[in-house]
């Protein structure tokens, strides 16, 4: 498709799509709970939908009345043995987070997804999960989906984590709450703690002492109310291209701003981005962002951060391609193994366009300023690699062609009717 083209900045506002990865745990933890859970906003868009798919196969009741989506939940051991393989489609969150929880429960169960998320790893999950006593196999014996678990009985472990990854994290909580005894695990780095949140929302108890988790099987959860604040993820793609482009004064509401997810604020302001936070809402950790044009410099990104702006790093490359000097991103090595190995799609993509950018074993060297130019370019099936070229495209008055642009609708389908209300 030939990818929407403006002449100015961005103007206006907006309410970006609900987060993707509260989401996907609103739905997980209304099931394992006792009760109604309601869940405001939600994101309805694939890979959300794949959780609710999944679950419904585990026999939960889950129902959307058009405003809120309803989990009818009964405990951990009210879950049904599925009759046909799970699918998780594109979501590494859906399939990694749930076998955590299929790891705990008497029955046996398969689960496998697209094509993209079948070449995914998974030993990094069924490693810990195998080490509480879970009995999961990749296929033919090896780490990639389709994952046969058999119902196991699990213990507490005490795990220190190889690499900083929520997901990992999150499918160890799950196989804790249902395990004998405590489970502990100590982070690499810091990453995104929407499960520790809300095992504590739904009245769980969780201990958090900087790295170390520590949680205690058995804990009977209660159904809440969530609300589900607007993604940082999305409101990226808008915080870069109001940025960059002439006289923007964008204003993006209610957006998340856990500080485990926000290391692209902190990065746009190093590198001189003009964003400021307004009308705080504590409760939902959410704020207004107001975006101004700004001129942008290099910078360097490695180290703990990462893990604070994994999902990021495209659109963050693309800004760096616009500004003056060099960045450097490195310790990204997690990002070859996303939906597309994002290291090399940003690279090949965004220099296609006229970007001067070098793929590394671990991140990125961008060299920059570089005007881009058109192009036909290709979202290599990842919606946020498709997201980020049509911003690229903003940044060109010649035509930029979009392949396989309906990966968008993995995490944001209403995307290109959104920018065009801003443009
Ligand atoms: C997610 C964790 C991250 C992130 C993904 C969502 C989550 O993956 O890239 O989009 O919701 O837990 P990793 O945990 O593999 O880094």
């Amino acid at each position: 498709m030939k990818l929407l083209k403006t002449k100015a900045g961005l103007t206006g506002e907006l309410t970006v799509p609900a987060d993707k990865s509260i989401s996907h745990r609103s739905i997980m933890f209304g099931a394992i709970s006792h009760g109604k859970t309601t869940v405001h906003n939600f994101l309805r868009a694939e890979d959300c939908l794949s959780t609710v798919a999944v679950f419904k196969a585990l026999g939960v009741t889950v129902h959307d009345d058009g405003t809120d989506i309803i989990v009818e939940g009964k405990g951990f051991d009210q879950l049904q043995a599925p009759n046909n393989m799970l699918d998780a489609g594109n979501s590494g969150t859906t399939l990694r987070l749930v076998l955590g929880i299929l790891a705990g429960q008497p029955f046996n169960s398969k689960i496998a997804g697209d094509a993209s998320l079948n070449r995914r790893p998974m030993e990094r999950v069924m490693g810990p999960l195998r080490k509480m006593g879970g009995n999961l196999q990749g296929k033919t014996g090896g780490e990639f989906p389709p994952i046969e678990v058999q119902g196991s009985e699990l213990s507490g472990i005490t795990y220190e984590m190889t690499i900083a990854s929520a997901q990992v994290k999150s499918a160890i909580l799950f196989a804790a709450l249902q395990a004998d005894g405590l489970t502990t695990i100590i982070e690499k780095e810091k990453s995104r703690n929407h499960t520790e949140e809300m095992i504590k929302q739904f009245g769980g108890e969780i201990l958090v002492e900087d790295k170390t988790i520590t949680v205690s099987g058995g804990q009977k959860l209660t159904g809440q109310e969530v609300t589900v604040p607007g993604d940082i993820s999305s409101a990226a793609f808008y915080l870069v291209a109001a940025t960059l482009l002439p006289e923007s004064d964008l204003r993006l509401n209610h957006v998340g701003v856990n500080p485990t997810r926000t290391g692209i604020l902190d990065v746009l302001a190093e590198m001189g981005a003009d964003i400021q936070h307004v009308a705080l809402d504590k409760k939902n950790q959410a704020a207004d962002l107001l975006i101004k044009t700004a001129a942008l410099k290099g910078t360097e990104i490695g180290g703990e951060i990462i893990p604070r702006l994994i999902d990021e790093l495209p659109i963050i490359a693309l800004a760096a391609t616009q500004a003056e000097g060099t960045t450097v991103i490195r310790d990204a090595q997690e990002l070859k193994v996303k939906e597309t190995n994002r290291i090399d799609a940003t690279a090949l993509e965004l220099n296609k366009l006229g970007a001067n950018i070098e793929a590394t074993d671990d991140g990125m060297i961008i060299h920059g300023p570089t005007p881009l130019h058109g192009g036909v370019v290709d979202s290599h099936g990842d919606h946020r690699i498709g997201m980020m070229l049509q911003i690229a495209a903003l940044l060109t008055d010649e035509t930029v062609e979009l392949n396989n642009p309906e990966a968008i609708n993995i995490s944001y389908p209403d995307f290109f009717t959104d920018l065009s209300s801003l443009i």
